[in-house]
């Protein structure tokens, strides 16, 4: 039997930082609420010559050196992405040339916020099938490109980022102990992009490139919804929640991550979270998330990290994995 074993994890941000007080100068806002409201105090943002494909191939070279991987017998390549470089080629196609992967598959996956655990989904599948057997998963987003800077409610959220992960065939060990996914389209109006190539004309497009949310209906949805959706992976596995190590939801505002964790009844101080100094990545909150308990020595082999990843569809997904990556040969660099 094979089995996928998640095995090296890479993760990069933007230099750029914008603080909550250049928000201040910017929009009509403050500090103080967007701490209150969000934990977020500041974001990465990309240069205007910097695009997705730039941020997963610096996540991808960290990876490579932290853990020694070579990168040229990876067979497929999964970038989840809501902002690639183009409407197409994909960014896994241009990466795959960029990093010199000679005979891999490559394609982009659309599931925007939730896309990571989609990516390492298809990731388990392909690999547990016995069609791939060394398969690069990339979460990654340069949500600036798109952001309207002159809505406060939306503004003060995202940030510009990429996680690489590297899922191989094992014969010992299996990262996947269970999954559950899920959509709900009745509330694709709560968080879309606007202009659809083909269905507005190109000045129209570049009026209305932007990310539209309604903040308020998005939050009561996941509130109301992710916890016993998150139940599910639980009794599928027969886990209890306290066999959980770590806990990383998408980290798309603090205060929405509180009252999911009030409702599993599980503590704040187990949960990874991304967003304080990276604000809402979208694709790249949880593999980010997952890198910074590893750097700073949380997360260790063994543990059972629950993944949750919800977003603009309404999509939602997760996984439960027992983490047991390769040794880091090399620390990483200062993100
Ligand atoms: N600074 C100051 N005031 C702001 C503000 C800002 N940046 N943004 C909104 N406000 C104001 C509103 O205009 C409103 O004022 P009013 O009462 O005079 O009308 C008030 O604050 C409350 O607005 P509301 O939208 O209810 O705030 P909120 O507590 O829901 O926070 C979000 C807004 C966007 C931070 C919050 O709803 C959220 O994070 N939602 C989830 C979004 C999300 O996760 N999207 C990604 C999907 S993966």
């Amino acid at each position: 039997m094979l089995s996928p074993r998640i095995t090296a994890i890479g993760t990069y941000v933007p230099q750029r930082r914008l603080t909550n007080f250049d928000l201040e100068q910017m929009v009509d806002t403050n500090n103080e609420w967007i701490i209150q409201r969000t934990g977020i105090k500041e974001r990465r943002i990309a240069r205007s010559d910097e695009y997705t494909s730039d941020l997963c191939i610096s996540a991808v070279k960290d990876m490579m050196l932290r853990y020694n991987k070579k990168i040229d017998d990876v067979d497929m390549i999964i970038v989840a992405t809501s902002t690639p470089d183009f409407p197409f080629p994909s960014v896994a196609s241009i990466i795959q040339n960029k990093l010199g992967i000679a005979n891999a598959g490559a394609i982009d996956l659309s599931a925007a916020c939730a896309g990571f655990v989609y990516a390492l989904h298809t990731a388990q599948g392909y690999v547990t099938s016995g069609l791939h057997k060394k398969i690069l998963v990339i979460g990654a987003d340069t949500i600036s490109k798109i952001t309207d800077y002159t809505d406060r409610s939306t503004c003060i959220l995202f940030g510009d980022g990429a996680g690489a992960v590297l899922v191989e065939k094992d014969v010992k060990s299996n990262s996947f102990i269970g999954f559950h996914l899920g959509s709900d389209g009745s509330g694709a109006q709560h968080v879309y992009r606007r202009g659809l190539s083909g269905t507005v004309n190109d000045t129209e497009l570049l009026d209305t490139r932007y990310l539209v949310q309604n903040g308020r209906e998005v939050f009561r949805w996941v509130v109301r919804n992710i916890p016993d959706n998150i139940k599910v992976i639980l009794d599928k596995t027969q886990t209890s929640i306290d066999q959980v190590n770590w806990f990383i939801p998408h980290s798309a505002n603090l205060r929405l991550i509180e009252p999911i964790c009030e409702k599993l009844d599980y503590p704040m101080t187990k949960t990874l979270y991304s967003l304080v100094n990276f604000g809402n990545t979208s694709a790249a909150t949880i593999p980010l998330a997952l890198d910074l308990g590893i750097r700073e020595g949380k997360v260790k082999d063994g543990d059972k990290a629950l993944l949750y990843g919800f977003g603009s569809g309404l999509v939602h997904a997760g996984q439960l994995l027992e983490w047991n990556l390769d040794e880091q040969i090399n620390a990483p660099k200062p993100l």
